[in-house]
């Protein structure tokens, strides 16, 4: 019962995207095309304002993050360096009767059910079925990688193989020496991509939540190895509940950085209009992370469909750097200056124990000796491949969880004295898509009228707003509460006596009569 509600939720989200232009289905008009979807006139504003106030947060408010914009199609390598060639695959399944396909992991799930992990991959429990057509019959799991494959030049064969980047992460490692070189960083510091991102999902689902193209914001955040801090500052700070994370110290190694990545992010979400409360923190467990990550944590959010994945915090160790210097033959070693000066600063005693230590500690942890030795002769002479903490979000996603979040139908009472149903998006005034809408009381009424035109033209200098001149001034702020705009502003008659105009807040619904000095000021606190 309380899921069959949910899916009528998000079947009344899905309709009002597509009524009020927010979201239509891509090629709707040949029959739509799965896992792609257009943001209309409202929609691409609310995505907008979400990826200014990321872009805002993270890279125009700190001295210490810098921006990229990198191409979509890069050099094949790059995904062989990254893992993704390899290993960025679903496992698929198809029912040999009906012949719909399933991701594996999926479809267990569907039925309470776990995809069992093998020695070359995977196999469906006892018991798994079409959820389609109820049939057991089905292929065994198989690995498909969700690379889009395309061909760069006139010849479509092995050499001209290229592909649509599966994230945007790839490109700011690939990037990683020319920004470092050309913005006057050190480490720590990050950089940070905003764009395209495509994945041949096997079954794209929930609306845009699992789509084929979507935007990611990612940040990578370089950050000394903690061996490095050790040397630098005699010790690295322990993370206890009392630390502060309010300012980054010296001394701070990943775990610290990564909890102070986890709060910033958390705080962003908040930010944007997300209430705390509905915000799932969840800590990967061992078993869940990748070989190299250290740490992941995901906030979630409850959608209709689910408790779902909005963005992940990893700690990715050296990883991906060390991987792109393997394979392309170019150093990704930083040479730091302190560091130089406090190895010089210590006798022969002190540095045999720093490596002794150093090489148990990394033997203790499953490593290679030799590696470790020559770990600590780079880190003697000033040099390392830095660490990373990635903070990656989904564009569509935090977009899909706002307008989730917004979404209200609540009784009003109507002119007759009964009780209508007002359909409302509560957006923050910071990411509503119009942020007021302008009404002139009637429309023949030519002073009337160009007095509400400039108005209007005044508050469209700062923020995008709507002009309705057609039907009931009640009619008219219900097309605004349905695309979630939180002032109305009704230029009268009164208006042209003594200046001041009727201004309706969307959630109170509680008019008041400002001066235009003040509907400005009023706007401007409320949108900031
Ligand atoms: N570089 C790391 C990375 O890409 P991810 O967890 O695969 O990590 C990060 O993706 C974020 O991108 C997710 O938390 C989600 O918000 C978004 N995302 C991933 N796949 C998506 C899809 N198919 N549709 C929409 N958003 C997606």
């Amino acid at each position: 019962m309380a899921e069959n509600k949910e899916n009528l939720k998000m079947e009344a989200i899905v309709s009002l995207c597509k009524r009020r232009g927010f979201i239509f289905q891509s090629s709707e008009i040949y029959g739509g095309i799965n896992g792609f979807w257009d943001y209309g006139p409202l929609g691409c504003e609310l995505k907008k304002n979400v990826k200014d106030s990321w872009w805002k947060r993270t890279v125009r408010l700190r001295e210490d993050v810098e921006g990229l914009d990198a191409t979509i199609i890069m050099h094949p390598d790059i995904w062989r360096a990254s893992g993704h060639a390899a290993g960025f695959a679903d496992p698929m399944v198809d029912c040999k009767d009906c012949r719909k396909r399933f991701r594996a992991d999926q479809l267990c799930e569907e039925q309470g059910l776990q995809l069992v992990k093998t020695a070359t991959g995977f196999a469906l429990p006892e018991g798994c079925k079409c959820t389609a057509c109820g049939s057991t019959n089905l292929t065994e799991p198989r690995a498909f990688n969700l690379m889009f494959k395309t061909f760069v030049g006139p010849v479509e064969d092995e050499n001209s193989v290229a592909y649509l980047r599966p994230d945007t992460a790839q490109a700011i490692f690939a990037e990683f020496g020319n920004v470092l070189s050309t913005s006057r960083q050190a480490v720590p510091f990050g950089i940070a991509q905003v764009g395209k991102s495509f994945r041949n999902e096997i079954n794209p689902r929930n609306f845009t939540f699992r789509s084929r193209e979507f935007e990611q914001m990612e940040l990578e955040y370089f950050i000394k190895p903690d061996e490095a801090v050790e040397l630098i500052c005699g010790h690295v700070a322990k993370l206890t509940p009392e630390t502060d994370l309010s300012e980054p110290q010296a001394d701070w190694g990943w775990e610290i950085w990564h909890r102070y990545w986890v709060e910033q992010r958390r705080q962003w979400l908040i930010d944007v209009g997300l209430p705390p409360e509905t915000i799932v923190e969840y800590w990967q467990k061992p078993d869940e992370l990748a070989h190299y990550a250290r740490a992941c944590v995901d906030f979630e959010y409850t959608f209709p469909f689910g408790t779902q994945e909005l963005e992940g915090i990893a700690a990715r160790s050296d990883f991906d750097l060390t991987q792109h210097q393997v394979h392309s033959g170019k150093s990704m070693e930083v040479f730091d200056e302190q560091l130089k000066n406090a190895v010089a600063a210590l006798d022969d005693a002190a540095r045999a124990a720093f490596r002794e230590k150093t090489v148990a500690e990394w033997v203790s942890r499953g490593k290679d000796p030799e590696k470790a030795a020559a770990f600590v002769d780079r880190l003697f002479e000033g040099k390392y491949i830095p660490h990373v903490i990635e903070p990656s979000a989904g564009a569509d996603r935090m977009t899909l969880a706002l307008i989730c979040d917004a979404y209200a139908e609540e009784e009003v009472p109507n002119d007759k004295g009964k009780k209508d149903v007002r359909t409302v998006l509560r957006f923050s005034p910071k990411v509503a898509p119009v942020k007021v809408a302008v009404f002139p009381l009637v429309k023949n009424k030519p002073e009337l009228y160009a007095k509400a035109r400039e108005i209007f033209k005044t508050l469209r200098a700062e923020w995008n707003c709507f002009w309705d001149e057609s039907g009931a001034i009640g009619r008219r702020y219900r097309r605004q509460d349905e695309a979630g705009t939180p002032f109305c502003v009704t230029v009268d008659f009164d208006t042209l006596e003594n200046g001041t105009v009727t201004v309706r807040d969307r959630d109170t619904m509680r008019q008041e009569r400002v001066t235009v000095e003040d509907l400005v000021r009023k706007i401007r606190a409320a949108v900031g």
